[in-house]
C-alpha cells in the first residue's frame, strides 16, 4: 500500500517509524515532514492548511491512504477534499474536527451527550468574563475558544491575569477547575465503532514540578500504574461512546482519532478536552507500546471496519518519552540551532530540518523527544534521559521529572 502522512511533528515521525516497519507498506511518503522522517520516508514539500494541495498532492503520488496528524488541516477540511478524490483517509471531517477547533462546540456536544466535564460558560466580553470567574471562584480557567495548539489555556488564581487572557483572546469559555491527576485517552473510531488505545500522561507545563506556563506537552509514560484498570471501560461507557453517537446522530459522524483529556476527580473522570488528533507527547509512548498493526487500525478506522480489527495487543512494558523545547519556548522559541545526536534510536523528531550543509537544525518549539521502553517505568525513564544525555542542542530546555512522581507512587486519584 502506498501510503501519504501529513504534517511535520512528532506524531507524523512517531506514526511513519510504525508504518515503516510495516510489511503491508510498499511505500511512505510524508509531507512536509522533518528530519526524522526524511530518513524513513520520500518527503514532499506541501502546505497541509490547502484542502485542495493535499488531495492533488495525494493524487499524483497514487496514495492509497492518507493519514493527516495535525489538527490545523483537519479544521480546514482537508481529509473532506482527500475522501473527495476517493482516497480513503484517517482523520475526521472539518465538521467533526470542531469538536477540537471549539472549546463552545465541544461543551455543547458534551452536554447533549450527557458527557461529565466542568461546568463552564463562553464569554464574549469583558463583563461576561467577570461574572464568570466570580461564580466560579478560583483558580480561574480561561480558554482561548479557537485553536491555540495548547497554549491558549490561562489556569490561574490571579484574578487580573485571567482577566487579561480574556480581553486578549476576545472569545473565550471559562469553566470551574478541576482538581485531580490528567489521563490522556486516544480513542480509534470508524463513526460508530470505538477502539481505546493505552492510558497515558502528559506533562503541560513547561517547568520542573508543573510550573511555569502551559506548552503542547514537555513528556509523557504510559501505562499509568495509578490509574484503576476500569476507567479505561468507564471511559469509553460515559464519554467516548456517548460522543462519537451524539456527532453521528448530529449527522456530522466522527472518524480518526478522539483524543480525550480527562482530570480524575474525585467525583470521577471529567472531560477536560477533546481533541481531533493523536496528541503529542503521549503518541510517542502509546506506539511505542503498541504491538498491533497501526496502520491496520487507522485504515479500518478510515474505510468503517473497525469493528472487524482483532484485539489490540500491547507490549507488557512501560514507555517514557522526554520533549526537548527550544530556547524561550512556549514564548517565541529560537530557531536555526545546530542539534547532534538525534539520529540515535528513540530519538522521535518534531521541529527539525536538514539544513543544504547537511546539519540537523531546529525549525520549532519542541524539537526533538527521547523515547524508550522498558520493562518497568522506572527502566524506561532512566533510559529515555540517556537517550536525552545523547542530544546537543543550544538553548534547549527539558523536564528533569517526566514520570517521577509515578515512580514514587505519589500521584493520588482525590477522594
Ligand atoms: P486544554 O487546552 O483544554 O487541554 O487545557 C490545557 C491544560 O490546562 C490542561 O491539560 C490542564 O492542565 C489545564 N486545564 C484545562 N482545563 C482545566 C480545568 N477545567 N481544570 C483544571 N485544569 C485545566
Ligand atoms: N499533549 C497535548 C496535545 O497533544 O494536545
Amino acid at each position: 500500500m502506498r501510503v501519504l502522512v501529513v504534517g511535520s511533528g512528532a506524531r507524523e515521525h512517531a506514526i511513519c517509524l510504525s508504518f515503516s516497519g510495516d510489511s503491508r507498506v510498499t511505500s511512505l511518503i510524508c509531507a512536509p515532514g522533518n528530519a526524522g522522517t526524511a530518513a524513513i520516508a520520500e518527503q514532499r514539500p506541501l502546505d497541509i492548511l490547502n484542502p485542495a494541495a493535499v488531495a492533488a498532492l495525494a493524487v499524483e503520488l497514487g496514495a492509497e491512504f492518507v493519514v493527516i496528524g495535525p489538527e490545523a488541516p483537519l479544521v480546514a477540511g482537508v481529509a473532506d477534499a482527500v475522501r473527495a478524490a476517493g482516497i480513503p483517509c484517517f482523520g475526521p471531517s472539518q465538521a467533526a474536527a470542531q469538536l477540537e477547533g471549539s472549546k463552545a462546540f465541544a461543551k455543547d456536544v458534551m452536554a447533549a451527550a450527557g458527557v461529565p466535564t466542568a461546568r463552564s460558560r463562553l464569554c464574549l466580553d469583558a463583563a461576561q468574563a467577570a461574572a464568570a470567574l466570580d461564580e466560579f471562584g478560583a483558580p480561574y480557567v480561561v480558554k482561548d475558544d479557537g485553536l491555540a495548539a495548547g497554549k491558549g489555556v490561562v489556569v490561574t488564581s490571579d484574578r487580573d491575569e485571567a482577566l487579561a487572557h480574556a480581553a486578549e483572546c476576545g472569545r473565550v469559555v471559562i469553566e470551574e477547575y478541576l482538581d485531580g491527576p490528567e489521563v490522556s485517552l486516544f480513542c480509534v473510531t470508524d463513526g460508530h465503532t470505538v477502539v481505546p488505545l493505552l492510558p497515558a500522561q502528559d506533562f503541560k507545563r513547561i517547568g520542573d514540578g508543573d510550573t511555569g506556563p502551559n506548552t503542547g506537552g514537555m513528556g509523557a509514560y504510559a501505562p499509568l500504574p495509578w490509574l484503576p484498570p476500569e476507567t479505561v471501560d468507564q471511559v469509553l461507557r460515559e464519554v467516548a461512546q456517548p460522543t462519537v453517537e451524539e456527532l453521528a446522530a448530529r449527522g456530522v459522524p466522527f472518524a480518526g482519532l478522539l483524543y480525550i483529556g480527562l482530570a480524575m476527580t474525585s467525583a470521577g473522570p471529567r472531560v477536560i478536552e477533546f481533541n481531533a488528533r493523536f496528541g503529542d507527547p503521549e503518541t510517542q509512548v502509546v506506539l511505542a507500546l503498541l504491538e498491533s498493526s497501526l496502520l491496520q487500525l487507522l485504515y479500518a478506522a478510515a474505510v468503517g471496519t473497525l469493528a472487524e480489527v482483532p484485539s489490540l495487543v500491547w507490549r507488557d512494558e512501560s514507555a517514557v518519552t522526554v520533549v526537548i523545547a527550544a530556547a524561550n519556548y512556549p514564548g517565541t522559541p529560537r530557531l536555526g540551532d545546530v542539534i547532534t545526536g538525534s539520529e540515535a534510536e528513540g530519538v522521535i523528531h518534531a521541529g527539525t530540518r536538514r539544513r543544504e550543509d547537511g546539519a540537523i537544525v531546529s525549525s520549532g518549539g519542541r524539537v526533538l523527544s527521547a523515547t524508550a521502553t522498558a520493562s518497568t517505568l522506572a527502566g524506561a525513564r532512566d533510559q529515555a534521559y540517556t537517550v536525552l544525555s545523547g542530544i546537543d542542542l543550544a538553548g534547549g530546555q527539558f523536564r528533569t521529572d517526566i514520570a517521577q512522581r509515578a515512580i514514587y507512587k505519589e500521584i493520588e486519584i482525590p477522594q
